[in-house]
């Protein structure tokens, strides 16, 4: 793992912003990973101007989603669907036939990760995988304790995820369960940004920086990998 320390939120932000589009101009149709949340807010935020003041084609270019909650419908305010379309998929006008994303009011989860699953195996690997860290560690919805062989799969949220994701709705939610891809999706990936930003992550990413890489602490997993990029403005 590289360690990226950046000296604001807007300078990490530029440089994932640039890195996307580092991709697109490698590969004009870039298999990008989009994680949501607060953390890449800002970088899609500088891409999508970034696209605009340049003119960039994105056409070709796929976005796939990381996770999403179960039982909400798509359209309320924190879904990953929600968030995707605000930042990226509505300024950019990018068609459905352009991104795959979890449904998180599937009826059967088995067949919806096997769905995902299968556009991996036809569509990957990943070129660009963006993701933030949990304030337990995870990745995506890949909880404290999840094993590093799983893909796709739906999960029962943690305490602390289902506490910390209230700040993404307007109104208390019942955040229960989720549906991620897995370790094992997320390793396969060419690169790896992994954003820790703002004091609030500092102790989680101590923890990432000192303790052996274990299922206890999922980011832990991309600690050995020469092709992760930690992109921090915390001093570490
Ligand atoms: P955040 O969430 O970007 O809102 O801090 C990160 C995560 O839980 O993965």
């Amino acid at each position: 793992m590289n360690i990226e320390n950046y000296t604001s939120y807007a300078a990490l932000s530029k440089a994932v912003a640039e890195a996307m589009i580092a991709a697109i101009k490698n590969k004009k149709d870039a298999l990008i990973c989009v994680a949501t949340g607060n953390t890449p807010i800002g970088a899609y935020q500088q891409f999508v101007l970034d696209v605009q003041a340049t003119g960039l084609d994105i056409s070709k270019v796929r976005f796939v989603g990381l996770d999403e909650w179960l039982n909400l419908a798509p359209e309320n305010i924190g879904t990953c669907y929600q968030f995707l379309h605000n930042y990226l998929f509505n300024p950019l006008q990018i068609p459905q036939h352009q991104y795959k994303l979890f449904n998180g009011l599937a009826k059967d989860m088995k067949a919806e990760c096997s769905a995902m699953n299968e556009y991996l195996d036809l569509e990957g690997p990943i070129d660009l995988l963006l993701l933030g860290i949990g304030m337990n560690g995870h990745l995506g919805f890949n909880e404290p304790g999840t094993p590093w062989h799983y893909r796709s799969h739906a999960i029962n949220l943690s305490e602390t995820t289902q506490v910390v994701g209230q700040q993404y709705f307007n109104a208390p939610m019942e955040l229960k369960k989720g549906i991620t891809l897995g370790p094992a999706d997320l390793v396969r990936s060419k690169k790896i940004l992994l954003m820790a930003n703002g004091i609030h992550k500092q102790t989680i990413v101590k923890r990432l920086l000192e303790e052996e890489p274990g299922i206890d602490l999922p980011a832990s997993l991309l600690k050995n990998l020469n092709h992760v990029h930690l992109m921090t403005d915390l001093t570490v």
